[in-house]
C-alpha cells in the first residue's frame, strides 16, 4: 500500500488529521490497532473548548453535537465548606466550554471518515516505522492475519502514549519531561441526574469532580491512591466518598443511580521534545500527558493536529516546508502553557498522600485568595475555555 501521509492511531489526534488532510485532497490511511467498537466506547474527556467545536463545524461533523451537547457557563470549586464559583462568559468575554462525550466525538468523525470512502483500517496494528531519515518511510502493520507495509511521504504518529511512534524517535534526540503525581483517579458514569454546575471538590479526604454527560449521566471522579484496585470500590463506598468530599454529609444534594462504567486512570504531565524527526510527525498523547485536572487532553491532541495539517498541506500544494520545521516549536509553545494550567489545578484541587500541615495551610489560602479576587479567577476561566491558537 501507498499514500501521502501515513496515519497510526484512531483517537481524536489521528481522526482529526485525516479530516482535515481529506478536506485539502491529500491522501492518508488511518491505521488502528483496535477494533471500531472498541474506540468508540472507549469513556475519556468530556470537555471540549470553543477552538475543538469550531474545528467539528469547519469539517461538518458537528450536527449531533448542536443537538445532544451540553454547555457550561459556571465552574464551581467547593473546599472547607466554601465555594468558588467563576462565570466563564463573565471573565473571559463571553467564551464557555461544550460538554459531549470523547467516545461520541470519537464516533461522529469516524462516521464521516467512513461515509466519504477514505481508508480507515481497524484491528490494523502498527509494529514498525523504518525509513524515517528517507523521503519514503515505511509502517509495517498486521492487518487480517498478514504482515503489510504502507509506504508514505510523511509519517503521523498519533497513537497515544502506549504507541510506536514515540519509540521510533532516536532516543539520543529526545528529552522527556515526566512528573508522576502521588495518586490516581477513579472514574464512573452513573444513571442519575449530575449536579448543575461542574463542580471540582477539594477536601480533607481527597478530591472529587462531579461531571456529566447528559441530563440523566453523571460522569464522578474521585482522588485513590496509585496501586489502587477497582475491587477495593464496591459502589457503596463511591457514594459514600462521593457525597462527604462534595460537602453533602446529608446525601440529598447529589443522587445516586445505577454505576454502569469504572475505570482508574493515574496523573501524570510527561512531554517528549522535539515532537518530530525526519519524516516522523508524533501529536497528542503520542508526545505528551498531562493531568486530567485542566480537562485539556484532549483539545491538545486537537491543536497539535492543526499545525500538522497546515505544515503538510503547505508542503503538498507548495512544496514550502516553514511551516513543517516550526511544527514542533509552534505546539510545544501551547503544550508547555497547558502543562502548567494542568499541573497548577491538580496541585491546588488534590491532597498528595505526604501533604505537611504547612502545605495544607497554603493550599486552603491559595483557594481562598481565589474565591475574593478577580485576578486569580480571569486567569483560571481564561485557561479553561481555551487559551487562542497562536500560529495563524
Ligand atoms: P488516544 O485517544 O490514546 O488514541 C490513540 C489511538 O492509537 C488509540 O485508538 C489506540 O488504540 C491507537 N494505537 C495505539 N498503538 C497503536 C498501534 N501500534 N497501531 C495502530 N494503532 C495504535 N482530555 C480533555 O481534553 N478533556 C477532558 O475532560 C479529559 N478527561 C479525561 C478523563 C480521563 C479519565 C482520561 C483517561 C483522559 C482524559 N482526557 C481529557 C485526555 C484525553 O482522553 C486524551 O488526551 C486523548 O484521548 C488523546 O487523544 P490521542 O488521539 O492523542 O490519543
Ligand atoms: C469529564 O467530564 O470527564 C471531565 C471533566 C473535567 C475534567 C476532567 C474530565 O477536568
Amino acid at each position: 500500500m501507498r499514500t501521502q501521509v501515513g496515519i497510526i492511531g484512531a483517537g481524536p489526534a489521528g481522526l482529526f488529521l485525516s479530516l482535515l488532510l481529506q478536506r485539502a485532497g491529500i491522501d492518508c490511511v488511518v491505521l488502528e490497532s483496535r477494533s471500531r467498537e472498541y474506540v468508540e466506547s472507549r469513556v475519556r474527556a468530556g470537555v471540549l473548548e470553543q477552538g475543538t467545536v469550531n474545528l467539528m463545524a469547519e469539517l461538518g461533523v458537528d450536527a449531533r453535537l448542536r443537538r445532544e451537547c451540553m454547555i457550561d457557563e459556571g465552574l464551581d470549586m467547593r473546599f472547607s465548606g466554601k465555594l468558588i464559583h467563576l462565570d466563564l462568559p463573565d471573565l473571559t468575554n463571553g467564551k464557555l466550554v461544550h460538554i459531549y462525550g470523547q467516545q461520541e466525538v470519537v464516533k461522529d468523525l469516524i462516521a464521516k471518515r467512513i461515509a466519504s470512502g477514505h481508508a480507515l483500517l481497524f484491528e490494523a496494528e502498527a509494529t514498525r516505522i523504518e525509513g524515517i531519515n528517507t523521503g519514503k518511510p515505511t509502517i509495517h502493520f498486521k492487518h487480517e492475519g498478514k504482515e503489510q507495509t504502507l509506504t508514505c511521504d510523511f509519517v503521523a504518529g498519533c497513537d497515544g502514549f502506549h504507541g510506536v511512534g514515540r519509540p521510533a524517535m532516536p532516543a539520543s534526540e529526545l528529552k522527556i519531561y515526566d512528573r508522576e503525581f502521588p495518586f490516581s483517579w477513579l472514574g464512573v458514569l452513573s444513571e442519575s441526574p449530575p449536579l448543575t454546575e461542574m463542580t471540582y471538590c477539594n477536601h480533607e479526604r481527597g478530591y472529587a469532580l462531579v461531571s456529566r454527560r447528559s441530563p440523566q449521566i453523571a460522569r464522578l471522579y474521585v482522588q485513590c491512591p496509585n496501586d489502587d484496585d477497582l475491587a477495593n470500590w464496591p459502589d457503596s463506598r463511591i457514594w459514600d466518598e462521593l457525597h462527604l468530599r462534595i460537602g453533602d454529609e446529608a446525601r440529598t444534594e447529589l443522587k445516586e443511580g445505577r454505576i454502569f462504567q469504572k475505570g482508574i486512570t493515574p496523573c501524570r504531565s510527561f512531554v517528549s521534545a522535539p515532537m518530530q524527526h525526519g519524516r516522523l510527525f508524533l501529536a497528542g498523547d503520542a508526545s505528551h500527558i498531562v493531568p486530567p485536572t485542566g480537562a485539556k487532553g484532549l483539545n491538545l491532541a486537537v491543536a497539535d493536529v492543526r499545525v500538522l495539517s497546515r505544515g503538510l498541506i503547505d508542503f503538498f500544494k507548495t512544496g514550502a516546508t516553514q511551516r513543517l520545521e516550526r511544527y514542533s516549536e509552534v505546539c510545544l509553545r501551547r503544550i508547555w502553557k497547558v502543562v502548567r494550567f494542568s499541573t497548577f489545578m491538580t496541585m491546588l484541587l488534590h491532597r498528595p498522600p505526604d501533604q505537611t500541615p504547612f502545605d495544607r495551610e497554603i493550599q486552603i489560602a491559595e483557594l481562598d485568595y481565589i474565591r475574593t479576587s478577580r485576578a486569580p479567577q480571569t486567569a483560571i476561566a481564561e485557561n479553561y475555555v481555551g487559551l487562542p491558537y497562536e500560529d495563524d
